[in-house]
């Protein structure tokens, strides 16, 4: 239930008048008229000013600012502010202060500073929603909701009390009996065995590292606990304003490690994301595409809202580099293209105090005599030409698998190399599919993923014997699966697959592993290039020119693969790296190491194979992205780009293209068939 209003593609960002003088609200309205600014989210930290003892609201300055907006046709995204308790809850009720995992207990003064399973922070939540919600029922302005900010970042785990006896039910309700899970933990390892639900307590800090399967479900059981504090509200939303969509902003789909967003999903009426750049990190604008494509997919391919990104620089990494010219421009529409209908930002006006006085606002303290004013209004005429593209999809004919579960098990402590990270993989493939100009899903695998033409697994250390049969099953069906090293190997207790790894897919992938050779630091292999048939001898001596691997390195047994690429030096040499199973209709490709440039060319060949249509010919700089009837051009480079094959109107100018398009460099171009409307 995506919100009817406004119209077109939602504008603005989170609002805080609370924290300037009145007459400043008379100006930003002015200013947001001149940006075309039409959704503000409010209320986000402002409990304290919502509740200033317990049980007496104050909603009048709330009223008169909601009211004022909506004079000039500015609609509200209005905040629960759970994400700030007030101080006098916390003096009131310490025990709602949340704990660490070395137990130390978190003072007021920061925000999230309650935790999800205290009661007493449940009760006040549902007072003051309830409160919020009777208030605002029916007002013309309120067109969704907007509970709570993040979960799970930073508050992802706590260990407080309350935390222990909701995970005692959690355990006991997941269980049953306290023997299974003493089987499912592996407890006879190191004398785990308990006879007593009361004797289990939270996987904290210790001086070895803590039983990994109690420390899987204890993630899990901590993005329960704040995904039933979201459900606490949603549900009494729900029953005073029926037919006001509830959601929750994401804490950056790629970004936010503790909530498992496949569950999310479905309590939500609309999917909100927020994304922000890593200033210093190049190509950043990639890191946002798979952001915006992972939040389309957990959309399940829906239209989803871009809650936050920022206008300038952030203040909260080491170094806070503005955006240059043009960049949150290209930001904003790359968003678009991958399925957001909203750009929103943290925040309307810059803070004069507070932790995030040198965050960016769509207003700098500079004022509106800024570049980036000018540019935040250029963006908002841009996206009133882009009101068509509301409600369109973006189609994928490649998916990559990603399972939150995955992340979690394959970052526990011990594994065999710290260089086995679950971001690490994903990114390389997601990037080499990027600059091919590849859209991509993301799926989890046991999801229906019979439509895509590719699947890539590039990390899915956990798959559970049902995943695992799904993917066979889309492979025998005809699909092109492509694994990349160190998937299949535990089960959802984090234990190993029985026999050789990958156990869950050795069948699938026609191969066993003997033995994993991680490599040392700043170790590199050498890859073969192409092979033709079986790799049997020692391969050292041939020209190896496949390229340089690093991280990985494992002794591959085919039993039914045929060997494409092999090691030519290193632990493995003259065995195979990459390979390809044919199996019922489909294949399953397996890759056992990380090249350093090749793979591109090797996912090349896997696209070719399942005949994946790509353009060909265009920089590596310049990202090209349908949806619905428009095409989007986003010209990264600092060279004009032309692009062949693209007819249609330019929104932005109305000019008409019959073939090439000229993108500037660091411009954008949308064309579409016919304008619309
Ligand atoms: C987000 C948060 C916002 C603001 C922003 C600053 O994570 O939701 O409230 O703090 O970061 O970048």
């Amino acid at each position: 239930m995506y919100p009817e209003r406004p119209a077109g593609i939602a504008y603005g960002g989170d609002y805080n008048p609370e924290q300037w003088p009145r007459e400043v609200l008379e100006e930003d309205v002015s200013l947001m008229r001149e940006a075309g600014v039409n959704l503000v989210s409010l209320g986000m930290f402002s409990w304290a000013l919502m509740e200033p003892e317990p049980g007496r609201f104050a909603f009048g300055w709330l009223d008169e600012v909601i009211d004022r907006l909506h004079r000039a046709g500015v609609a509200v995204d209005l905040a629960t502010p759970t994400a700030a308790p007030p101080a006098w809850l916390v003096a009131e009720h310490p025990d709602v202060l949340p704990v660490t995992r070395e137990g130390l207990r978190i003072g007021f003064g920061g925000r999230q500073s309650a935790c999800s399973s205290a009661p007493a922070f449940l009760e006040a939540t549902g007072r003051l929603v309830r409160a919020l919600g009777e208030h605002y029922r029916g007002h013309p302005a309120v067109v969704m909701w907007h509970v709570h900010n993040e979960y799970g970042a930073p508050l992802g785990e706590c260990y407080c009390e309350h935390s222990v006896a909701a995970w005692r039910r959690w355990l006991e309700a997941a269980y049953r009996d306290v023997s299974a899970l003493n089987e499912a933990w592996g407890g006879t390892f190191w004398g785990q065995t308990y006879t007593d639900w009361s004797q289990i307590d939270a996987p904290r800090a210790n001086h070895t590292t803590v039983n990994p399967a109690q420390r899987l479900d204890y993630a899990r059981f901590s993005d329960g606990q704040h995904r039933a504090h979201y459900a606490l509200q949603r549900d009494i939303l729900r029953e005073v304003t029926p037919g006001v969509p509830v959601t929750t902003n994401f804490a950056g789909t790629v970004n936010c490690k503790s909530t498992d967003l496949w569950q999310w999903a479905c309590e939500l009426d609309v999917i909100a994301n927020d994304h922000y750049l890593q200033a210093e990190r190049p190509d950043n604008h990639i890191d946002l595409a798979m952001s915006a494509d992972l939040a389309r997919s957990v959309a399940g391919g829906e239209p989803w809202m871009l809650m936050e990104h920022s206008a300038g620089a952030v203040n909260w990494q080491p170094r806070n580099l503005a955006k240059r010219p043009g960049e949150m421009r290209r930001n904003s529409l790359a968003h678009v293209a991958r399925g957001s209908d909203s750009v929103l930002f943290f925040q309307f006006r810059a803070s004069r105090f507070g932790a995030e006085k040198f965050h960016s606002g769509m207003v700098p303290h500079a004022g509106a005599d800024s570049e980036q004013w000018r540019e935040v209004v250029r963006l908002g005429a841009d996206l009133r030409r882009l009101a068509g593209v509301r409600g369109s999809r973006v189609r994928a004919e490649v998916a990559i698998v990603w399972d939150w579960e995955s992340y979690w098990a394959l970052e526990l402590e011990w594994r065999p190399s710290v260089d086995l990270r679950f971001r690490e993989r994903v990114d390389a493939f997601y990037e080499a599919l990027w600059r091919e100009h590849v859209t991509v899903d993301f799926v989890h695998p046991s999801a229906d993923i019979s439509g895509y033409r590719v699947v890539v697994a590039p990390s899915s250390y956990l798959l559970t014997e049902a995943s695992a049969k799904n993917l066979r099953q889309y492979v025998e069906a005809g699909g092109n699966l492509l694994v990349s090293y160190f998937s299949g190997i535990v089960d959802e207790h984090d234990a190993i697959h029985p026999g050789a790894h990958p156990g869950a897919l050795r069948e699938l992938l026609g191969l066993s592993i003997e033995e994993f050779h991680p490599l040392r630091a700043y170790e590199t292999v050498q890859l073969t290039g192409q092979l033709i048939g079986q790799l049997t001898g020692d391969l050292t001596g041939e020209p190896a020119d496949g390229g340089a691997a690093r991280i990985w390195s494992e002794r591959v047994r085919p039993a039914g693969a045929t060997t494409l690429r092999g090691f030519a030096s290193g632990p493995d040499a003259g065995h195979p790296a990459f390979t390809r199973h044919d199996l019922g209709a489909g294949a399953a490709w397996y890759l056992a190491t990380a090249p350093l440039t090749g793979l591109r060319d090797l996912l090349a060949q896997v696209l070719a194979h399942a005949g994946v249509s790509r353009p060909h010919g265009l920089p590596d700089t310049l990202e090209l992205v349908r949806r619905g009837d428009h095409v989007f051009l986003i010209n990264h480079g600092d060279q004009a780009v032309t692009v062949e094959g693209v007819s249609g109107v330019s929104v932005f100018d109305g000019v008409r293209h019959d073939g090439p398009v000229t993108v500037a460099a660091g411009d954008v171009v949308v064309v579409v068939p016919s304008p619309h409307p």
